[in-house]
């Protein structure tokens, strides 16, 4: 609470520089420092405050994403055009790989606008097969969602959708296809969607999203077969052999020792978790999925399972003119995920030879998160299932809801108003990743920071309950699991929200 008070009281005094940072609650030693007080035994520690200094020039040049024309004038619409095309890119030197693309870059351009704009793109699939864009984690209307079958007809190779829809929450969301979805998230589609509110903190720093995916290719940069590792494949998700971070194979960042910097990272792979660690620091967790958390957290690891995003604050502490890896560490999400598998290099973290900043605190409370009254809710339990099938001989993995998969089932209904608590549970041997369109949820757990989500983890053998409210926005929306190997074998399903005096669900055509 201080802290934010504090915080409110250095914004509103304004001013710039010097005098201003040494109006932060400051420890001693570093507050003497800050303030030019220095008295013998303090040598070395920094007489700038970070917000008297830069970010080191180019700083995240390599991490760069498109960011696409706006074609309104009107500065609260932000009007663009994506084409979704099959583009060569040298992910190995020397050995173009046949990525599919947005506008012809990996990953697609970074989209952003501010709470309240108006966002309209204007799409067209210049890829030989259908496709669609969803936009993960945003409340829009089910029109704009994005799934073929349910919401839209199927964006054939060379036809055109344009979404329209208002950016109504702040936070870190992302766009890819939802049709065939493990394949061509696989192969490259994705983007970011950063919803900015203009009244975040400065003191948050200078901001880079960070898209993390994988790709599965040979030495000669193709392909490996979408179905690839058969069964396997599809119970265990299939990861990339390949690392990447804004589609770049272990790119470097340059810092400055205690300038901080906000980053916003997106889990967009297929199947793999990714648990973050940068040896000997921690970082500030604001929040993630749908905006800031109620308060911030000092965490070592990052965790984020597919889909899922992470707001934090990242304060270089290395000396001037050292590097060191983030490192992707082995997520225990079931059988085969951790054994044997060696961390490895992400990103490399390049401090430059400048002095050492003063690091601005960053407040603990953020935002008040309103707990979802679950009293009269109704409740329903959601078993994500895993079985084989024999048909002709061959067995084949499928996964479901309830021991349902996607193609047979039925949708699940509500009514607009109506509050839900859905238990989710999950016996099977893998961990999954439980998402749900168009609809922020809670997570039923006192040990957890309050904040809202789309997408949350399910381990194996336990079981999580999320509270939704589903106000508004009536149509057929859809749930699954983000594995998206699983989503293909059947682990999906679709709710109806109905509006006022509906008494038949739309008809729709279950994809498979
Ligand atoms: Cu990332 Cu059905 O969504
Ligand atoms: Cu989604
Ligand atoms: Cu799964």
């Amino acid at each position: 609470m201080h802290l934010i008070y504090f915080f409110k009281k250095t914004r509103a005094m304004g001013g710039t520089g010097h005098s201003r940072r040494c109006s932060f609650p400051l420890g001693t030693s570093f507050a003497l420092a800050a303030l030019g007080a220095c008295v013998s035994g303090c040598d070395g520690s920094p007489t700038l405050g970070a917000g008297d200094v830069e970010q080191p020039e180019g700083w995240s040049d390599a991490l760069a994403m498109a960011v696409p024309e706006d074609l309104d004038p009107d500065p609260d619409v932000l009007e663009i055009e994506l084409e979704a095309r099959i583009t060569d890119l040298e992910i190995i030197p020397g050995k173009p790989t046949p990525v599919w693309t947005y506008n012809g870059t990996l990953p697609g351009p970074l989209i952003r606008a501010k709470v309240g704009d108006k966002i309209v793109v204007r799409f067209r699939n210049a890829l030989p097969e259908p496709t669609s864009i969803h936009w993960h984690g945003m409340r829009l209307p089910n029109d704009m969602d994005g799934v073929p079958g349910l919401t839209q007809d199927p964006i054939e190779p060379g036809g055109e959708f344009v979404y329209e829809f208002v950016a109504r929450d702040a936070g870190t969301f992302w766009y890819h296809p939802h049709i065939n979805s493990a394949a061509q998230v696989g192969w490259g589609l994705y983007g970011a969607l950063v919803v900015e509110d203009p009244q975040d903190p400065e003191v948050f720093g200078d901001e880079l999203v960070l898209v993390l995916s994988d790709m599965a290719l040979d030495e000669e940069g193709q392909f490996l077969p979408e179905d690839s590792g058969g069964e396997f494949g599809d119970l265990f998700g299939r990861e990339g052999n390949i690392l990447l971070v804004n589609g770049k194979v272990r790119p470097r960042l340059e810092v400055r020792q205690g300038k901080q910097q906000r980053w916003r990272v997106i889990n967009a792979a297929r199947a793999r978790y990714y648990t973050l660690r940068l040896p000997e620091h921690t970082f500030v967790k604001l929040g993630g999925d749908n905006g800031l958390a109620e308060r911030s957290v000092e965490t070592s690891r990052i965790v984020l399972v597919p889909g899922e995003r992470a707001d934090l604050v990242f304060t270089p502490s290395d000396p001037p003119g050292t590097s060191r890896w983030m490192q992707w560490i082995p997520t225990e999400r079931g059988f085969g995920s951790v054994f044997n598998r060696p961390r490895e290099n992400m990103l490399e973290i390049v401090t430059v030879d400048e002095d050492p900043v003063l690091p601005a605190p960053i407040p603990v409370e953020l935002r008040e998160i309103e707990r979802i009254d679950v009293a009269g809710a109704k409740t329903l339990t959601l078993d994500l299932t895993i079985d084989t099938e024999s048909t002709a001989g061959t067995r084949e993995v499928v996964m479901g809801i309830n021991g349902i998969p996607y193609w047979r089932s039925q949708p699940l209904e509500a009514r607009v108003g109506e509050t839900h608590v859905w238990t989710i549970v999950n016996h099977t041997a893998f961990a999954h990743p439980f998402h749900l369109h168009g609809y922020f949820f809670q997570v039923l757990d006192d040990a957890r920071v309050p904040e809202w989500k789309d997408t949350v983890d399910v381990p194996a053998e336990s079981s999580l309950e999320i509270a939704v409210r589903f106000d508004e926005r009536p149509g057929m929306w859809m749930y699954h699991c983000h594995i998206l190997d699983h989503a293909d074998s059947g682990m999906m399903g679709h709710l109806w929200v109905a509006a006022d005096g509906e008494t038949h669900p739309p008809h729709v055509e279950l994809i498979h």
